[in-house]
């Protein structure tokens, strides 16, 4: 089976490990979170960055730094994992769901703006599949409305808009380094800024809020969201290599382009001109002429050993969301698309070309 994701570790991950066993620095002190944490926000262009245990609570900090008033508006897309979704309302605001683009997947900026009302506070666009969301419309209406922004960067690690990286352009952006993303730290996640009292803030939050100047004596209440600096360890050395896995991401793209573009009825991710586009998974969606939906071309796909994902399921499809009342009678058509119709092949960093080969191969069997 051609699995759909796989790490690419290296000798030095190994080395820091052992650094950090043999010198018993494993919990969440340690050499490697503080360089970690340095490093990736000094990649991301931006000057503070707080290291968790995951993306999700990556999502969830950032929230929570912000201290929003209960009720207020975050704008998010329809079309996402549920971490953002699940961050909004644990932090006591409320979601507002926005359709995505057809091309991009990502969040659709003219709806954004039709869907903003005096309650709003914050927008979290979402990165989708290593393609960045169109930031500069975003930007202007967060200066315009006096938004914050929470970028999901959890799967556009090294993507850049106008030449800047993904997750240094809204107030704060949030990451994860699970073992399928393009730098990992097995679980992980971080949250960065250029605001230094945003990063105070999330700093004491992701550390259960203990005070300076009397340990036990809280007057916030704060998580355990900590990084070990053995996640940090390998993270390190996930850093120094990004610039490699960003090489194989775009060739792994290119060769997929190539095979795959003279098969009729797939769309195939894109990359427009103001975006480096990572391709941190290599999505394509079936269009009406493929008499298939995405779940079947995955189960057929499985039976000729290549492993797929489909895309994620709406937010306002989410029974658990409209349990709570929200979303009702609401549609957005382009994300109900997306997730019928959209699923993602095998797009691991040691993925070989002949492997590709197989694999589209494999989708023009399914698909005749
Ligand atoms: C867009 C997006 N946001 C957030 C997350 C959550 O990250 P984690 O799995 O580290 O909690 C993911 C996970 O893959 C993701 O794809």
């Amino acid at each position: 089976m051609i699995p759909v994701s796989e790490p690419l570790l290296d000798e030095q991950a190994l080395s820091n490990l052992q650094e950090a066993v043999r010198t018993g620095w494993i919990s969440s002190e340690g050499r490697f979170i503080r360089e970690f944490e340095r490093r990736w926000a000094e990649y991301c262009g931006v000057s503070h960055g707080i290291a968790v245990c995951n993306g999700t609570v990556a999502l969830e900090l950032a929230m929570a730094a912000l201290a929003l008033p209960v009720g207020s508006e975050v704008i998010l897309p329809s079309f996402t994992i549920i971490s953002c979704a699940a961050a909004v309302l644990r932090t006591g605001c409320r979601p507002v769901l926005v359709d995505c683009e057809p091309e991009t997947w990502c969040l659709d900026v003219a709806e954004v703006r039709r869907k903003i009302t005096d309650k709003t506070r914050a927008i979290m666009p979402v990165h989708m599949y290593g393609h960045m969301a169109d930031m500069g419309p975003l930007i202007e209406l967060q200066r315009e409305f006096g938004l914050a922004i929470v970028e999901d960067a959890a799967e556009a690690h090294g993507a850049e808009y106008q030449g800047r990286r993904a997750g240094g352009l809204g107030t704060m952006g949030c990451f994860s380094f699970y073992a399928n993303k393009i730098v990992t730290t097995g679980e992980g996640g971080m949250v960065v800024t250029d605001d230094a009292k945003l990063a105070e803030h999330a700093r004491n939050l992701r550390n259960l809020c203990f005070r300076r100047d009397q340990r036990f004596l809280h007057t916030e209440l704060g998580y355990n969201f900590r990084m070990t600096n053995l996640q940090a360890a390998i993270g390190l050395a996930q850093v120094e290599r990004i610039d490699d896995h960003l090489v194989r991401k775009r060739r792994m793209a290119a060769h997929y382009r190539e095979r795959l573009r003279e098969i009729n009825g797939l769309r195939l991710p894109v990359e427009r001109p103001s975006v480096k586009n990572v391709y941190w998974m290599y999505g394509i969606v079936l269009e009406d002429s493929i008499p298939i939906n995405a779940a079947t071309l995955g189960a057929r796909l499985r039976e000729q050993g290549v492993d797929s994902r489909p895309f994620f399921l709406g937010m306002h499809e989410q029974p658990v969301l409209r349990e709570l009342g929200l979303f009702a009678d609401e549609t957005y058509p382009v994300t109900e698309r997306l997730a019928r119709r959209g699923l993602y092949l095998p797009s691991g960093l040691g993925l070989s070309e002949a492997e590709i080969d197989r694999v589209c191969l494999a989708v023009k069997r399914c698909l005749v």
